[in-house]
């Protein structure tokens, strides 16, 4: 079994609807998948279907933990169709600040996550577009990163960035992590932008660069917006399409 971060501290880059529908593919050839929502904004969340905010949520979850308790994560786990989901609420905001000053606060998802890794092939956590406790917290529990990122000039400066925070989480706090790659978003072959991001990306990072990338398609926007996943939407889609062949990728990078 494997943990997969999928981050990036912009928002808009495609974490949320990477995480949900790469899980969907991974689903769909047979894998158990739980995903992880741990954005504030609870995106996620509602891309599955879960409008009114649900209870407990991973800030309750984060917060014993916080306060010495490992509390029964199974509590806060949600069948979403045929993955689980720990879902997220807005209060998921007020963490940031209160885990600042807690012993082990980097610790506290890793803990969680602990009893139930067995029962999962793959364990998804979709981040905040920001790198602060939570999105630590996400890369410590992690064997991986995944960074979705959308084809354009000013999402490469952070690409940097993010790369010096993966590159200090490494060292100080979990060796095994590992960046399983970039993903291209919302690519248009026709905007020469999109291109010449993409040889720079390569020309930096090689073979970290997925070669699926994944197109703009209204159908991935649609779906999300009815809360469900691509195949349950539009399987003969663009978008359905590309998450099935990163799906494939995903598993030769990561073996
Ligand atoms: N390939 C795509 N084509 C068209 N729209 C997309 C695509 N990927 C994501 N979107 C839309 O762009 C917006 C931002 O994507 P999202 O996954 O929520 O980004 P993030 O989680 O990084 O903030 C959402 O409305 C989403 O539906
Ligand atoms: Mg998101």
């Amino acid at each position: 079994m494997s943990t997969i971060s999928i981050a990036i501290q912009k928002g808009g880059s495609g974490k949320t609807t990477t995480t949900m529908n790469l899980a969907a593919a991974l689903q769909q050839m047979g894998n158990k998948i739980l995903l992880i929502d741990l954005d504030p904004q609870a995106n996620l969340t509602q891309a599955l279907g879960f409008l009114d905010e649900p209870n407990p949520t991973i800030y309750e979850m984060l917060r014993d933990a916080s306060m010495g308790e490992i509390p029964d994560i199974n509590k806060a786990i949600l069948q979403a169709g045929e993955m689980d989901l720990i879902p997220a609420a807005l209060d998921l905001a007020t963490a940031e600040l209160e885990l600042v000053s807690v012993y082990g606060r980097e610790k506290l998802l890793t803990k969680l996550l602990a009893p139930i890794k067995k029962q999962y092939d793959y364990i998804f956590i979709d981040c905040p577009p920001a790198i602060g406790m939570l999105t630590v917290n996400a890369l410590v529990a992690s064997d991986y990163v995944l960074m979705p990122l959308q084809a354009e000039y000013l999402p490469l400066k952070g690409v940097h960035a993010f790369m010096q925070t993966f590159r200090k989480i490494r060292n100080q706090l979990n060796e095994n992590l590992n960046v399983l790659g970039f993903v291209l978003t919302k690519y248009n072959q026709r905007k020469n932008m999109n291109k010449s991001i993409l040889k720079r990306l390569q020309d930096d990072y090689g073979n970290k660069v997925f070669e699926t990338r994944i197109r703009e398609n209204i159908a991935l926007a649609t779906a999300q917006e009815k809360g469900v996943d691509i195949y349950r939407h539009d399987k003969t889609s663009n978008g359905a399409i590309d998450y099935l062949k990163l799906a494939n990728e995903f598993l030769i990078k990561i073996e």
